[in-house]
């Protein structure tokens, strides 16, 4: 029986404990095929998702982080960039989970909707892979360092284009522990008729 699309959006949770267990080829391309069905400003699909299942090109690009990281000055005081930079002093240092794929969105150079773009087909990957029984989660520290050098030199040898602006990246997986739903905050939401 198909799943109810209300019940995949209240079900669907940010997924921060993965199995070590690969996510099997073919639902990887249905969560590629899910991000490039979302809406574009004027239709523009001029984003890149670029997606890594190779644990050791995973590892090296989390060194390549880690030292981003270190390197890096926080530009405001969002508490979860402070906290990535003091993470990023740990050993056991993981920016993606230890998710066994890493899906990194990014998008052409001087366009406006670049990251609205972006964050619909994100949106697209993680209901469809809640619906496939796999967790996800929206990571954001690639577009905090997304003008490090390091991480870009190794993004471009990943084939992402220098020019691109690097927008998000998801984590995908099975889920180890589950996350508790967040209540929702009340008098978010008005209707006028
Ligand atoms: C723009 C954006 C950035 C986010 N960045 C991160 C992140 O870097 N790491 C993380 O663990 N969760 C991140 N999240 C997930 C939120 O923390 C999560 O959506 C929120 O706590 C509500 O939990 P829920 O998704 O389970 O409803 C991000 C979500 C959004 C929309």
């Amino acid at each position: 029986m198909p799943r109810d699309i209300m019940d995949i959006i209240r079900t669907r949770r940010s997924t921060r404990s993965f199995e070590d267990r690969p996510v099997p080829r073919k639902d990887l391309d249905l969560l590629l095929e899910a991000a490039v069905w979302a809406p574009s400003g004027s239709n523009s699909q001029s984003w890149l998702f670029t997606a890594v299942t190779r644990q050791d090109i995973l590892r090296e690009l989390n060194e390549k982080m880690r030292q981003g990281f270190l390197a890096w000055t926080p530009d405001d005081d969002y508490p979860a960039k402070h906290g990535a930079k003091a993470g990023a002093r740990r050993e056991d240092f993981n920016f993606y989970n230890h998710a066994p794929v890493l899906i990194i969105a990014s998008n052409r150079p001087r366009y406006e909707n670049a990251m609205a773009d972006c964050s619909l087909a994100l949106e697209n990957i993680f209901l469809a892979a809640e619906n496939l029984g796999l967790g996800s989660c929206y990571i954001n520290s690639p577009h905090w360092l997304r003008n490090d050098k390091g991480v870009r030199d190794f993004l471009f040898e990943l084939g992402i284009p220098r020019e691109h602006t690097i927008c998000s990246s998801a984590a995908i997986g099975y889920i180890k522990k589950p996350s508790a739903p967040p209540p929702r905050k009340e008098h978010t939401v008005r209707v006028i008729e």
